[in-house]
């Protein structure tokens, strides 16, 4: 698979709104920026960011949905028990509500499962950024024994293999037979159109509605660029500065995950992990690698306390010195990032025989 990744233009994400839309596009329409007939197709807040599109990899209506099936077929598993929305469920902003997730024969994994929303602007996917591109992430879990539970990937199509429908579809969109690349772009295209935008905050600070937020989260708003200095990694339209940050989550434990460190094996970065978006946070629950903090009351709190000690720890994290009130702010701006683009997606009524 080509590596490179280009930052298509703003056109590419109208382009999947507009397949989200029902609408089919061709691919030069993608390329090209926004048009009007489409404009109110992308939410709110996300307009002007390019998302990372690989160029050998162009956003179709058909490959959308040909990854939407793969995304919930549990056939995808070694004994049919498992899908990728097993972990990942569109009525809970696709993650699962669990402090670590449970994958195939009831075995659990060590870290919890993220929204995967807005992946389409990131670079690096997974809590250590280990999957350079979407493509790479969407053929990870087949493989782990904790998820779906094949041996490697030639077991998967092997058995996809044996599906005639799936054999039909991807010599339609790739004009050959199963291979796993292919299946990776599917998926990768699929997760590109689950998008989270137009959010109260966004309504508030881009479209300029004042009455969107409440005087408390207005003031929220005001400590998360200010005081609390959260905008110092949470940075940006999908409040995250794609970086990797210690803040000392599971130095408290004696099972702590080296994270990023694993990847790099660069000591800088031991016991870091990437920053999260923050959009559709109140949905996500419970928060962090490990999915310790049941609520964002203790998610502020943690921070207000400037992180736990370790000698690797970020130096941005610091006591913060809020008081009831402020805290209470924080939380009320963090429930106002609820937003819209991904509640349309749902489960195929029907599979390929
Ligand atoms: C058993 C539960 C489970 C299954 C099944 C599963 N995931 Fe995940 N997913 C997780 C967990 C846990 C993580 C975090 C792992 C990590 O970062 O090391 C994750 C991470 C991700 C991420 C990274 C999000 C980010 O912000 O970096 C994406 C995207 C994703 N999964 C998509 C998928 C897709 C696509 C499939 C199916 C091929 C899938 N997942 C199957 C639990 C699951
Ligand atoms: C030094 C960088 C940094 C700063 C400053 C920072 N964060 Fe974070 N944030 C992160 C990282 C990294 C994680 C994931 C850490 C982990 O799981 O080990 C995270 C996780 C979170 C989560 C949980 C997300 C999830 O999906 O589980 C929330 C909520 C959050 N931060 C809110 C805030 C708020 C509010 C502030 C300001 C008070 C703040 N952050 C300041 C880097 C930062």
């Amino acid at each position: 698979m080509k590596r490179t990744q280009i930052r298509q233009s703003v056109g590419a994400i109208m382009a999947i709104a507009a397949v989200m839309a029902g609408a089919a596009i061709d691919e030069s329409r993608a390329a090209q920026s926004m048009a009007p007939a489409t404009q109110q197709a992308v939410p709110l807040g996300l307009e002007d960011p390019a998302g990372y599109i690989p160029a050998d990899n162009p956003q179709t209506a058909q490959k959308i949905e040909l990854g939407r099936l793969l995304f919930f077929d549990k056939r995808l598993s070694k004994n049919n028990t498992i899908a990728c929305a097993s972990c990942h469920l569109p009525s809970m902003a696709f993650t699962d509500g669990q402090p670590v997730s449970t994958g195939i024969k009831k075995l659990k994994g060590g870290r919890s499962a993220p929204a995967s929303i807005n992946r389409v602007y990131s670079k690096g996917q997974f809590w250590d950024g280990r999957a350079e591109t979407l493509e790479d992430q969407s053929i990870g879990p087949f493989v782990s024994p904790v998820e779906h539970g094949f041996i490697n990937h030639d077991e998967m199509v092997a058995k996809m293999r044996t599906i005639a429908g799936y054999r039909k579809l991807f010599q339609e969109v790739f004009g050959r037979d199963i291979v796993i690349e292919d299946v990776g772009k599917a998926i990768a295209s699929f997760q590109r159109t689950i998008v989270s935008g137009n959010s109260a905050v966004d309504r508030f600070d881009v479209g300029g509605e004042e009455k969107a937020l409440s005087a408390s989260a207005q003031r929220g708003l005001e400590l998360f660029r200010g005081k609390a200095r959260c905008t110092r990694c949470h940075s940006g339209f999908n409040f995250s500065d794609e970086k990797f940050h210690n803040l000392g989550i599971g130095w408290d434990t004696n099972t702590v995950d080296l994270g990023r460190y694993l990847v790099t094996k660069n000591p800088e970065d031991i016991g870091a992990f990437k920053t999260p978006t923050l959009r559709e946070i109140a949905r996500t629950a419970p928060y962090m690698h490990d999915g310790r903090f049941k609520n964002l009351e203790d998610v502020v709190n943690f921070y207000n306390q400037g992180g736990i000690q370790n000698p690797h720890k970020d130096n941005t994290l610091i006591p913060l010195e809020m008081n009831e009130q402020e805290q209470a702010d924080l939380v009320a701006f963090l429930k106002s990032l609820n937003g819209e683009g991904w509640q349309q997606i749902k489960a195929p009524t029907s599979f390929p025989k």
